[in-house]
């Protein structure tokens, strides 16, 4: 660690400090440790506090208006003629996986994962991606997105007859870069090539009450926080990744978020779709079909494309139904997005700098000036995030593309819980049953203890493939899944499978993996 002249430093900084206003930050100077002042002067040290206070001053401001005059009015839904969809445009969909495949076999994709959130809901102590929700394999969220990246490439060099790789960008924060890259090492990043997995940092903000005092978490640490998934952008440049990419030669990036366990990373059909429209920014959505559901809605407002969050609109807005009794603003935003490198090289030159921060009130545990650590019970601060969506509204040419939940969309947000959402056991039902459906429509089937046939009952899938109840479970109807998982090394999104089951018979727990096809008698889950 860097020495400091505590002394000389001190004096400086203190002028610093009272400059900015900001001079209670050494109240309990004298009380702490060496070690503690070392740290605190590195913290104080490195930050700007003429540009924290006018994050702070802008967003307050902003956030001011927003309550004043709520977004509702000003929101239009997402135009037909700028949706691609799964289920509407089948017809299209070879051809735009074959041109996503051929980007990707041209080297011209990579991904880029937002691992940099602390997790605070799950209420883990480490990085989500780490996670494991108890799969029969017990693979990681990481370890699931590596090899759904190792078998992409192996699927485009059998078609293209071209070796390939998708750099791997990890966007990590202060809080999460040492355990991320230490785990990476550890699994030996799940068969990648290390010099294609590229981690970096984004920025850390103090949290501060609501007169712009930065919030001393304890004596000697000042409450901070990464900077929102929007801290991409500042990063992308500070960190030197876009200049990295384009030594690379890459022409598209699909950035998703860390804790869908069903995200297709580096989606082909996505790519393919928006590099054949010829946008320069798109998102990917699922349809929102209950109004009080936390995700953002991709829609319009003044006339720009953005993502308004669960929580910046009212309920009447969020139930209003268009004529065909579907959700008006129900473009639910997954947190899949594409952009082409130039349209994210104008983002970090040119907009980033422009985007004011988001605030979210919060009860933030402080040091009160008897130096007692108080958890208070209602809001006493804010922090100041920026959104990785903020940027949507200076595309030229945005699309969506409209996938169906059940095959691409289930969050780890929760810890478990009775009767509980976006939780490790959602999570791993939905693998299960997407794998299970996988099964079936590859011509194998299930069958019981009794070796009688599980039937699949078919629900009328809009993909017109089959798609059972799958939350059966097969001893007592109570509501679990089949229990199956297939690895992402043998199939991507359900390919290849005819071959290994088809006109076969089943009993779970199937796991089908590099190894062959298992069938474990113990179900353990
Ligand atoms: C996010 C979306 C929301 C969407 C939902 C779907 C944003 C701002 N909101 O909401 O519109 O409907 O996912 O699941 O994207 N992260 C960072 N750095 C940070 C904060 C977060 O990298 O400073 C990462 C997290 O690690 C995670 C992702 O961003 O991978 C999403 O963060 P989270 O806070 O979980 O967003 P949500 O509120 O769930």
């Amino acid at each position: 660690m860097k020495m400091y002249n505590r002394k000389l430093e001190r004096g400086e900084l203190e002028g610093r400090l009272s400059k900015a206003g900001q001079s209670h930050l050494l109240q309990f100077w004298d009380e702490i440790s060496g070690q503690e002042q070392e740290e605190l002067m590195l913290d104080l040290a490195d930050m700007d506090f003429k540009e924290v206070g006018s994050f702070f001053q802008k967003a307050m401001e902003t956030s001011d208006s927003i309550r004043q005059e709520k977004v509702d009015s000003r929101m239009g839904p997402v135009p037909r003629e700028v949706l691609g969809s799964v289920t509407r445009d089948r017809e299209c969909l070879r051809d735009w996986e074959k041109e996503g495949l051929r980007c990707i076999a041209q080297n011209k994709v990579a991904v880029l994962l937002l691992a940099g959130g602390q997790g605070t809901r799950l209420g883990v102590s480490y990085p989500k991606g780490m996670y494991d929700v108890g799969l029969p394999s017990h693979k990681t969220l990481f370890q699931i997105q590596a090899e759904r990246i190792l078998k992409l490439e192996r699927l485009a060099k059998q078609q293209y007859n071209a070796k390939c790789c998708i750099p791997w960008y990890i966007m990590t924060s202060g809080r999460t870069m040492e355990s991320t890259e230490e785990f990476f090492s550890r699994h030996n990043f799940f068969g990648l090539d290390k010099d294609n997995v590229i981690f970096f940092q984004q920025g850390m903000l103090p949290a501060m009450d609501f007169s712009g005092k930065i919030i001393l978490e304890d004596k000697g640490k000042l409450s901070m926080a990464p900077d929102g998934n929007g801290g991409l952008y500042r990063a992308l440049g500070t960190q030197k990744i876009i200049d990295d990419m384009e030594k690379r030669g890459i022409s598209y990036i699909h950035v998703y978020c860390v804790d869908n366990i069903l995200v297709k990373v580096a989606d082909p059909t996505f790519i393919g779709f928006c590099v054949l429209k010829g946008a320069d920014c798109g998102a990917k959505v699922v349809e929102k079909t209950n109004p009080t559901e936390a995700v953002g809605v991709v829609c319009k407002v003044d006339g720009c494309y953005q993502v308004v969050e669960y929580s910046e609109i009212t309920l009447e807005t969020a139930q209003r139904r268009s004529p065909d009794g579907r959700l008006m603003f129900n473009a639910g935003n997954v947190a899949n997005h594409f952009f082409s490198l130039p349209f994210l090289r104008d983002i970090v030159n040119i907009h980033e700098p422009k985007l004011h921060h988001h605030v979210a009130q919060k009860k933030i545990p402080y040091v009160d000036t008897q130096g007692q650590i108080i958890k208070p019970d209602k809001p006493n601060g804010i922090k100041m995030e920026k959104f990785v969506f903020d940027i949507f509204q200076f595309a030229k040419t945005f699309v969506v593309y409209e996938v169906l939940r059940e095959d691409e969309f289930s969050p780890l947000k929760n810890a478990d819980s009775q009767d509980g959402k976006d939780n490790p056991t959602t999570a791993r039902h939905a693998l299960m049953s997407l794998h299970h459906r996988w099964v079936l429509n590859a011509g194998g089937h299930f069958i019981d203890e009794n070796g009688t046939r599980v039937p699949a009952i078919p629900r009328s899938g809009p993909a017109g493939s089959v798609t059972p109840d799958a939350t059966r479970n097969l001893k007592d109807g109570t509501d679990l899944p089949i229990k199956c998982e297939i690895s992402p090394l043998v199939s991507y999104g359900g390919e290849g499978l005819d071959v290994l089951v088809r006109g076969r018979e089943f009993r779970p727990t199937l796991v089908i993996d590099e190894t062959g096809i298992h069938e474990l008698v113990k179900n353990g889950l």
